[in-house]
């Protein structure tokens, strides 16, 4: 037997419930895999929900974590058992042992710790897409980065700061904005307090930012749009206020015919070169200490129900995790 959070309905963090599973012995191309650790990521509150249905239910949520390999499936050819691996864009990591195909699966690389690893491989290689490939940042640049002390946008604050680029980056209160500003976002600015969209043209003298990291959604949409400066981009990737609601195509013309993508991580890795690319620079720049993995909350994997209260509270910053 093996413990689990699962979802036999969607609903609130109350719908989670730490099951007794049976892990049959991996098949085919499967890796098992015992977590050390496990992340906690906003898109967990969405499975658990409903927002985002999952295939089928009961069903283990979870879609990040690092540990050891424990059996392999009789094709699987990239893997042996001892190996140390992590996971980034693979639903199931909430139990303590799990069967994933092992194209899912990442080498990691003996520098980095397993609660790190578990920590930052979703938002990391979030970060990489939203950096590197949709837009790539430069030293020119200054860019809108939102929830810029959460998970996401600690990790793609330090990294846009390590190529140059000046942040500019809302938050939910002083305490975020100071922690904000420690980990390279130049101008933190309190969203709740004063209007985003007025600071960033004052702070870019009238002419506004090339690109606009938004996972707010429905409450920013607006304001984010009016932010950017024309042919800018809009990377609508969240929805911790709920979806954007529908809009005309007319609206980007009229506000300097802008660009728009809503875009998810598993599009950008579903290409096993693409998952071990994303990866890759991701280990690399925590490696060199560009980017640093902050672990701000620790859950036991029982207490996962509490994790996301505090997650949906906006109560947490940085990275967590969950320990089974
Ligand atoms: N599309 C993708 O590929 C992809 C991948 C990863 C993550 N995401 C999205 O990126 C976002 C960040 O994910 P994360 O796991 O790193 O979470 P997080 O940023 O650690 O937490 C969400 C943050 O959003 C802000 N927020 C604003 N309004 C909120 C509300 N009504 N309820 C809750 N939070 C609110 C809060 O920061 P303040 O208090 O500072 O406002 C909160 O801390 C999420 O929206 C997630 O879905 C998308």
């Amino acid at each position: 037997m093996t413990k689990a959070i699962r979802i036999h309905q969607p609903g609130g963090p109350d719908a989670l419930s730490y099951d007794d599973i049976d892990v049959a012995a991996p098949q085919g191309k499967q890796v098992q895999i015992r977590f050390e650790a496990i992340g906690l990521n906003f898109i967990d509150c969405y499975h658990r929900s409903g927002l985002y249905p999952t295939p089928k239910l009961p069903h283990t949520l979870g879609m990040e974590g690092a540990g050891v390999v424990e059996a392999i499936g009789a094709d699987v050819t990239e893997f042996k058992v001892g190996q140390r691996v992590c996971l980034g864009a693979a639903l199931g990591c909430y139990t303590e042992v799990g069967n994933f195909h092992q194209n899912l699966v990442i080498p990691l690389p003996d520098e980095i710790e397993f609660e790190t690893a578990a920590a930052m491989m979703l938002k990391g290689m979030t970060a990489h897409y939203l950096l590197r490939r949709i837009y790539k940042v430069s030293a020119e640049d200054t860019i809108l980065f939102h929830a810029a002390a959460g998970g996401v946008g600690s990790i793609a604050t330090q990294w846009a700061k390590s190529l140059g680029t000046t942040v500019i980056g809302t938050v939910g209160s002083e305490e975020k904005a100071a922690l904000a500003k420690s980990q390279g976002c130049d101008y933190p600015i309190l969203y709740r307090e004063e209007n985003f969209t007025d600071r960033v043209r004052e702070l870019t003298n009238g002419e506004g930012v090339p690109v606009v990291y938004d996972s707010i959604g429905a409450a920013t949409f607006e304001g984010s749009l009016d932010c950017l400066r024309p042919l800018g981009i809009m990377v609508t990737y969240g929805n911790a206020t709920g979806p954007v609601p529908d809009f005309s195509p007319a609206l980007l013309a009229q506000k300097g015919s802008l660009f728009i993508t809503r875009p998810t991580l598993m599009s950008y890795v579903a290409k096993r070169e693409d998952l071990l690319w994303a990866a890759n620079d991701l280990f690399d720049v925590v490696k060199s200490g560009a980017v640093k993995i902050h672990i701000n909350q620790k859950y036991d994997l029982k207490d996962t129900a509490q994790a996301h209260k505090d997650l949906e509270d906006r109560k947490t910053t940085g990275s967590t995790v969950l320990v089974p």
